[in-house]
């Protein structure tokens, strides 16, 4: 880990890493995120299934990434390692592929060494910044990664708690400017497109204790692609993005997935 301080975990408003990592089950939260788990929980009861369904296009697309020759990752938005993580997925491919990990939590830096635990071969690093300082991520990525081969840019989940008023399309354009021809970028993004009722009364629960909740619409959503070619099948609900690269997830059609995913590649 590089430039790594300690940082304090506030355990006295709920974060989205622990909050994710309580709807997949995990053990890495507090009662805060519980208690906001629930009350998302109650304005939909698919939040889990959602949940389960995102972490499923982030390993199908690093699948088909890693087998279209793709060696090099930039996560960011990384959230609390849920094995399988990324690297495990593109090094049983790829046991050489290197990957660089990013997150702005302390709860992540905290257990970053799961993360790193890659093959010989290969590597993997954890870079404690924020996605809004894009200049940082790149330079740490600069060390391990070679910004003169193809990178694929994941950000997964990430988009919709960073605001227009934070740029969010100039950040993920100024991250993409540096990356060379043949790179990617992956995004899975919650859209209020399919349920507006039950995603405004969870922006304006998420917006009192302090967490941006900022949901795209299709277009918008598509505005991060620009001057990328998608790949096949262009944007989709993330459990209909090449569902033949993985287990389906039980549950997921059993309602709406309000969220879209997408790969696009830099010609
Ligand atoms: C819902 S989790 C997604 C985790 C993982 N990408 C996945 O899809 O399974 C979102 C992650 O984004 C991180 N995050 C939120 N805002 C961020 C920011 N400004 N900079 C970096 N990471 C951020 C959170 O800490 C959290 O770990």
């Amino acid at each position: 880990m590089t430039g790594q301080t300690p940082l304090e975990i506030d355990t006295s408003k709920p974060h989205p890493a622990r909050m994710y990592d309580w709807y997949l089950g995990g053990k890495d939260n507090y009662p805060v995120d519980e208690e906001m788990g629930r009350q998302m929980l109650a304005l939909d009861p698919r939040v889990p299934v959602m949940a389960r369904v995102n972490r499923a296009f982030m390993h199908r697309a690093t699948r088909w990434l890693a087998e279209h020759g793709v060696r090099q990752f930039l996560d960011i938005g990384t959230g609390i390692p849920t094995e399988p993580n990324l690297h495990q997925i593109a090094q049983e491919i790829a046991p050489d592929a290197r990957v660089v990990y990013c997150d702005n939590d302390p709860i992540v830096l905290a257990h970053a060494a799961a993360l790193l635990r890659g093959t010989e071969d290969g590597a993997t690093e954890y870079l404690q910044a924020d996605v809004r300082d894009p200049d940082a991520i790149l330079d740490g990525a600069k060390k391990i990664l070679d910004f003169s081969r193809p990178v694929a840019l994941s950000l997964v989940a990430l988009l919709h708690f960073i605001s227009d008023e934070d740029g969010a399309h100039a950040l993920v354009e100024r991250l993409l400017s540096e990356l060379p021809s043949g790179s990617y970028l992956m995004i899975t993004h919650a859209t209020a497109d399919f349920t507006p009722v039950e995603s405004a009364a969870a922006i304006e629960k998420l917006k009192a204790v302090g967490v941006t909740l900022a949901l795209r619409s299709r277009a918008e959503f598509a505005g991060f692609f620009q001057g990328l070619d998608l790949v096949e099948p262009g944007i989709e609900v993330p459990h209909q993005w090449h569902p033949e690269l993985g287990e389906p997830v039980p549950g997921q059609d059993d309602g709406v997935i309000p969220g879209y995913g997408a790969v696009g590649r830099k010609a």
